[in-house]
């Protein structure tokens, strides 16, 4: 089939969930974490999925995937490792995207949400992004605002916008293979 794509995560894996649900063609799915609930979301989905611990094992074996499958994207869905430089290049142009909760260029990092609620500001947002080799910083695609209320707290503005996340995902994706 065409418009696949190759997905890589971390950890809790709800932004792959949604983009199953949401009828996206996945071909793989890779973690760089051995306990990554995400790969359960992808063997119950029945998704090839593979984990590599090493960096370098990692970008190898992707590229190798990517290949394999002919995949139009690779989707970044909550991988908390920096892909290199030379991985990134060998790649096509404009082929990994990230997506990120906080309006970009704002609130970089692991810790957007938390940095939002510090800052006291009255919304933040997500952010779909082409990857390139600095940390949150490549080519914005779309971004959408999340309004914080004074009574939020981290978890309940995670719940938020990881619900804005989970529906504008697929929709860049989709909007990309199209
Ligand atoms: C998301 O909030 C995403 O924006 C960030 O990492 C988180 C991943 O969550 N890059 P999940 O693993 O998809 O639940």
């Amino acid at each position: 089939m065409v418009n696949g794509v190759g997905v890589l995560i971390s950890g809790s894996g709800s932004n792959l969930n949604a983009i199953i649900k949401n009828g996206i063609n996945i071909k793989f799915v890779v973690s760089n974490n051995p306990n990554a609930y995400g790969l359960d979301i992808a063997k119950n989905a029945n998704i090839p999925s593979f984990c590599y611990k090493s960096l370098q094992e990692l970008e190898k074996n992707v590229y190798k995937l990517h290949k394999e499958y002919n995949t139009k994207l690779l989707v970044l869905a909550g991988f908390m490792r920096l892909l290199s430089k030379s991985f990134i290049e060998l790649m096509p142009d404009n082929h990994i995207i990230n997506i990120h909760p906080s309006l970009l260029p704002k609130f970089k990092g692991a810790h957007a949400i938390e940095q939002a609620l510090q800052e006291n500001v009255n919304h933040t947002g997500v952010t779909v992004h082409f990857v390139d080799e600095g940390m949150d910083t490549g080519p914005i695609i779309i971004q959408e605002e999340v309004e914080i209320a004074k009574k939020d707290t981290p978890d309940t503005l995670h719940k938020k916008v990881q619900k804005v996340e989970h529906r504008l995902y697929s929709y860049a994706i989709k909007y990309l293979l199209n």
